[in-house]
């Protein structure tokens, strides 16, 4: 949800100021950006030396450079944000937010930013149970910013009570929240099938294929990363999920690939069907070992159901479905007759025969494929092309 966000810190004075360290580490852990803006009393509590090893950028605090006469442009700041956090947030800088008294460089970046501000005060319980303080909240909120509510307890003054500034985990979880409400897949359920399937023979062998399930999980990524719940019917790999808007089922066979999707499509609004699932499966499994004889061995192999196909049949006009088509020979008129066969929106080609792309690679190359025409995508990570394919998707509905 994070990944790639620029996010500006604004850090004032207050005793919370040494817990703006740990909401560094946890964005940038999640891929963040992260610029610090301090405020000379910030400076007081924490040095920018220790911000800038965190950030790897140097801290901005001051309008001009006092030796050099460079000048930091609060207005390029401001609109370089995709968010703007203020934490912690003292009753000055909110007083001064509020009423737009642009004494420093973190007041004039806030009154500069086109990104959402979200300002998690810290501050003694009478001050932050003033009618001043409240009344400046409430303007901030009328301004459409986001106040992170802070917590009760133990005070740096002793005492105890409401104006603890929310713990770095909680202010972090609010960003995710907020990035993943507002992504252009909000609220949109997607199902993704990835990897291979493993078709028993006996107990100890199977039919597979060399699927890595790469792609299908970086599409579980990028979707999940805009905003999408994400159902993710992963046959056996060993890769790892990572964003918590995925939801991961696992299975191994074609059959048992088939039944969950056709458990989740119903409630979905998109599906990928990324999986490289086997066409055929062995007539009967052997219930022990089959041993080694003299004479070649015969399996025999039925078809399996096509879950693409199927899902086409039964698509409502409201569900858009992606599927894949990994081709050696032909590429371009095989890929269309499947987009056609399964009733897709669009087919993905990657062809065996381009360098980089296909199986267990981390690069892919890729061909799209709809009733319009066909748009080809240079080589690019698994991660890259996810985008491409979803901007693709997103850019088509449009
Ligand atoms: O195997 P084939 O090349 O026909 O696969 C093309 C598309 O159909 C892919 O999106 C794949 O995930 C899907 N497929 C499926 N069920 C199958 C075979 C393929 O969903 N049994």
């Amino acid at each position: 949800m994070l990944k790639g966000k620029k996010i500006i810190l604004g850090i004032t004075g207050s005793i919370a100021a040494y817990k703006a360290c740990y909401i560094i580490r946890g964005l940038i852990k999640k891929g963040a950006e992260v610029q610090v803006v301090i405020t000379p009393a910030g400076k007081e509590f924490i040095t920018p030396i220790t911000l800038s090893a965190l950030t790897s950028k140097p801290v901005i605090s001051d309008f001009f450079g006092q030796r050099d006469g460079s000048w930091n442009s609060h207005v390029d700041l401001g609109l370089w944000a995709d968010a703007v956090v203020i934490a912690p947030a003292t009753a000055s800088t909110i007083g001064k937010m509020a009423n737009g008294i642009a004494d420093n460089m973190l007041i004039t970046t806030y009154l500069s930013a086109k990104a959402p501000v979200f300002v998690a005060p810290a501050m003694d319980l009478d001050m932050y149970a003033h009618p001043s303080t409240h009344a400046n909240l409430d303007k901030l909120r009328s301004y459409g910013n986001y106040i992170i509510e802070p917590g009760s307890g133990f005070l740096a003054s002793h005492l105890v009570g409401k104006g603890r500034m929310e713990e770095p985990e909680n202010i972090i979880q609010v960003l995710e929240d907020y990035f993943s409400q507002s992504g252009d897949l909000a609220g949109k359920n997607v199902m993704i099938t990835a990897g291979p399937t493993f078709e028993k023979i006996d107990p100890v062998r199977f039919i597979g294929n060399y699927s890595s399930g790469k792609m299908g999980f970086a599409l579980a990524e990028e979707c999940a990363s805009r905003g999408a719940n994400v159902y993710l019917i992963s046959g056996p790999v060993s890769l790892k999920t990572h964003n918590n808007k995925i939801q991961r089922f696992d299975i191994e066979s074609a059959s048992e690939m088939a039944e969950k999707a056709m458990e989740l499509f119903p409630k979905s609004d998109i599906a990928i069907l990324c999986a490289a699932v086997a066409d055929f499966t062995p007539l009967t499994k052997s219930s022990s070992k089959i041993k080694r004889e003299k004479d070649n061995l015969n399996i025999e192999l039925k078809p399996t159901q096509d879950i693409a196909a199927y899902l086409g049949s039964i698509k409502k006009t409201n569900q858009r479905m992606i599927g894949f088509a990994l081709e050696t020979n032909n590429e371009f008129d095989n890929a269309t007759a499947k987009l056609n066969r399964k009733n897709l929106d669009f087919i993905v080609l990657n062809s065996l025969n381009e360098e980089g792309a296909g199986f267990q690679h981390e690069t892919n190359k890729i061909t799209i494929i709809d009733k319009k025409g066909s748009t080809h995508f240079d080589l690019k990570s698994k991660s890259e092309v996810a985008k491409d394919i979803i901007d693709y998707l997103i850019n088509s509905q449009a």
